[in-house]
């Protein structure tokens, strides 16, 4: 009795033991993260590089909104269904609006939103695209 008790503890403290990488955090990639071009594209500026650790105020789910097909929650933003649109500058499957459109969400949205408060925050369009 006393070792069943005792072998059914060991299996449950294994089995949490085994689930909990399935539950943890997913990491953020480190900042020197540069992003990609998407396919297809012609880029007429410098990639950006984009700095998780300086976006811990801001939930993971608020940027990394959606899942893909595969249900992949960090896909890139120009994933099929999402901002896919390469060419348009404005709506919600724009690249380009997706980055700098006029809204809290995207990157200089926030950015200028956030200025007064953090004057070194980037916003100009020169300090995310460094001239080479
Ligand atoms: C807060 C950062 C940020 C600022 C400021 C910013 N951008 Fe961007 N921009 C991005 C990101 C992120 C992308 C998409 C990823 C990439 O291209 O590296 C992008 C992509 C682009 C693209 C499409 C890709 C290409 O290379 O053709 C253009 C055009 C562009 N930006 C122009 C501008 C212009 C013009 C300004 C100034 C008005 C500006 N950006 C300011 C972050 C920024
Ligand atoms: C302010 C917006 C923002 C926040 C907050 C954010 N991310 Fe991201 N993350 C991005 C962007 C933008 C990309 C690049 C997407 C692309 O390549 O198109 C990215 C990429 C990633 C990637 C893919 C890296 C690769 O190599 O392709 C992972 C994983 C990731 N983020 C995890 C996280 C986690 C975990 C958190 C929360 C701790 C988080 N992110 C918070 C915007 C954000
Ligand atoms: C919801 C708000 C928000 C969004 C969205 C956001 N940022 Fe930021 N970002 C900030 C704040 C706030 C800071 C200043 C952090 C600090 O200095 O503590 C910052 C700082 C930065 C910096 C400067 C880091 C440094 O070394 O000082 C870069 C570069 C940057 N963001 C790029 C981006 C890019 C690229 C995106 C879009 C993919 C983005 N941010 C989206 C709020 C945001």
């Amino acid at each position: 009795m006393k070792r069943s008790l005792f072998m059914s503890l060991v299996v449950a403290a294994l089995g949490c033991a085994l689930a909990l990488p399935l539950y943890a955090a997913p990491k953020a990639p480190a900042d020197s993260f540069v992003f990609k071009a998407p396919a297809g594209m012609k880029m007429t500026k410098s990639l950006v590089k984009f700095p998780h650790s300086k976006h811990g105020a801001v939930k993971c789910a608020d940027c990394h909104h959606k899942k893909d097909a595969k249900g992949s929650e960090f896909a890139s933003c120009d994933t099929k269904g999402c901002h896919d649109n390469l060419t348009a500058k404005q709506g919600k499957d724009s690249y380009y609006a997706a980055f700098h459109g006029n809204n809290p969400k995207s990157c200089l949205g926030c950015h200028k939103a956030k200025k007064a408060e953090k004057p070194n925050v980037p916003t100009a369009c020169d300090k995310c695209h460094p001239k080479a």
